[in-house]
């Protein structure tokens, strides 16, 4: 009995850890994100979190970190016809990736 605790400890834990995997959005990254799009908040980029997330990830799940920016920049207007979402939101997306984005 006490065995099965403790495999179901294991199992929940995994599946903390993988929520976690998800970039961790804070002040720190909204005013780096500034620096390359003026007046970024935390908001926008919990947002852009949220589109990507809704949009782009149903296809698949490259995390932000993936890419470098210019490689998010070359395929979001591709991406976006096939997401089917607007300029607008294409926007606050790119906003997010492009902060998280590989070095
Ligand atoms: C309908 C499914 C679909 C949706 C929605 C979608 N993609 Fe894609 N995406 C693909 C497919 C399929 C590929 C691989 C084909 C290719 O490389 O052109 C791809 C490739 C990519 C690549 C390049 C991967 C590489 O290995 O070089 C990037 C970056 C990307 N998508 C970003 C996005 C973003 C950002 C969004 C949301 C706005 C998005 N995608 C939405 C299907 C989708």
């Amino acid at each position: 009995m006490k065995k099965i605790v403790y495999l179901v400890g294991i199992l929940l834990f995994t599946v903390a850890c993988g929520d976690t995997k998800e970039v961790i959005i804070s002040q720190v990254e909204a005013e780096r994100a500034s620096t390359i799009f003026p007046g970024t908040t935390t908001e926008m980029l919990l947002e852009g979190q949220k589109l990507y997330n809704v949009h782009c990830m149903k296809c698949h799940q490259f995390s932000p970190t993936k890419f470098k920016v210019h490689t998010w920049e070359k395929y979001m207007p591709e991406m976006g016809k096939l997401a089917n979402i607007d300029s607008k939101t294409q926007e606050t997306i790119l906003k997010y990736v492009a902060t998280f984005s590989k070095k």
